[in-house]
């Protein structure tokens, strides 16, 4: 990307952060494509806000009572600071077909399963009960369906004998923050 400008991301969060942080780190490497312009939060205290703070990223707090306009809120200001990628950083909530349409192929999420095994929540804890080898991360193009866009990158992660979800997410959320990168890079190049 040298001598090209980096293109304005939002990172949406509901959560920890982890990601986000991560990828705030990134963005400021040479390397990087994107540059973080926006964090959304559905949530007023997902723990993950404080990094806007410290790196000076404008925040967004946006109300879900009403999932239409909170869409709406959102596409706003999404206009407003000229967001051209959207990365989902363990966001919670389901983004609508309209919305998705508005920034197809430019909205991308991050989920701690070996793609297309254990779409949705608990993916470790349902990996371990069902006696799999290994579980992983994977990133990938969000469409109108959960978890079930077109696969960027994704990692295998072994499961070891008496392992626990706990530790099992710690392995992969360590490779997650080494594959989102990743998966930017190989997104724009
Ligand atoms: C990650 O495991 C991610 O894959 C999932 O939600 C979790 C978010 O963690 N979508 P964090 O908030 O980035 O620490």
């Amino acid at each position: 990307m040298t001598g090209l400008k980096k293109v304005k991301t939002a990172v949406l969060i509901s959560g920890r952060g982890s990601n986000l942080y991560n990828l705030i780190k990134f963005s400021k490497t040479k390397k990087s494509p994107i540059l973080i312009d926006l964090v959304v939060s559905d949530k007023k205290d997902a723990m993950g806000l404080k990094y806007t703070r410290k790196n000076k990223i404008k925040k967004k707090i946006i109300d879900y009572k009403n999932k239409k306009t909170a869409e709406k809120d959102l596409l706003l200001i999404l206009k407003k600071r000229k967001i051209k990628f959207i990365c989902l950083a363990g966001f919670m909530k389901i983004l609508s077909n309209s919305f998705i349409k508005k920034f197809k192929k430019k909205i991308i999420n991050i989920h701690p399963s070996f793609l297309p095994k254990y779409k949705g929540l608990n993916t470790s804890v349902r990996a371990l009960n069902n006696n799999e080898k290994f579980s992983g991360c994977t990133v990938h193009y969000v469409n109108s369906k959960l978890d079930s866009g077109k696969i960027i990158m994704q990692k295998k992660v072994k499961i070891v004998k008496n392992e626990t979800p706990i530790s099992l997410d710690k392995k992969i959320i360590k490779e997650e923050h080494k594959l989102y990168p990743a998966a930017i890079l190989k997104v724009f190049n």
